[in-house]
């Protein structure tokens, strides 16, 4: 296996351990009483599985060979809202970090077709952490608890937070 493919494949735990992480902050938003924060984590777990299949997708296309990951158990349970997206903020540094190493090693390599491909996620990137971002700040503006998160998960709802209006991938 060359080392692209390889890298590739190691960055599929990361999109992998998104969706699942973010599945399971779905659940716990949802057994919080928050349908705007789950359903909008519902979706952003959807993405993650979309970001997933475009690199097997991807290494397919090109005959190279996917090598799906073990996944571990997520965590499941946070002690407030603000503190969910915060791990959102960091598994998101923690991906666009993946990305960037992937883009160099493309380039160091002559790799077209997978810098290319890796441009897309650049920019998905850009996007995610300002989501993420986004609600952090309007989570800290209306507070953590009431009538305050109460009106923030009416936004994730309405799709009045940066980023949030984009939705599910097409
Ligand atoms: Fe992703
Ligand atoms: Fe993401």
């Amino acid at each position: 296996m060359s080392e692209m493919t390889a890298a590739l494949n190691d960055h599929l735990s990361l999109e992998y351990a998104a969706w699942h992480d973010y599945s399971a902050m779905a659940v716990w938003l949802e057994r919080h009483d928050l349908p705007g924060f789950a359903t909008f984590m519902k979706a952003q777990a959807a993405e993650e599985l979309a970001h997933a299949n475009r690199i097997v997708d991807y290494l397919l296309e090109r005959d190279l060979e996917p090598v799906l990951p073990a996944i571990c158990r997520p965590r499941g349970d946070y002690a407030s809202v603000l503190e969910v997206f915060q791990e959102v903020l960091t598994a998101e540094r923690k991906v666009s970090a993946s990305i960037h190493g992937l883009y160099k090693l493309a380039e160091k390599q002559d790799d077209q077709p997978a810098r290319i491909m890796l441009e897309w996620f650049v920019n998905e990137q850009v996007e995610e952490e300002n989501m993420a971002r986004a609600v952090i700040g309007r989570l800290k503006l209306a507070g953590e608890t009431g009538p305050g998160l109460l009106l923030v998960d009416q936004e994730m709802a309405s799709g009045m937070v940066p980023g949030v209006s984009e939705g599910p991938p097409a």
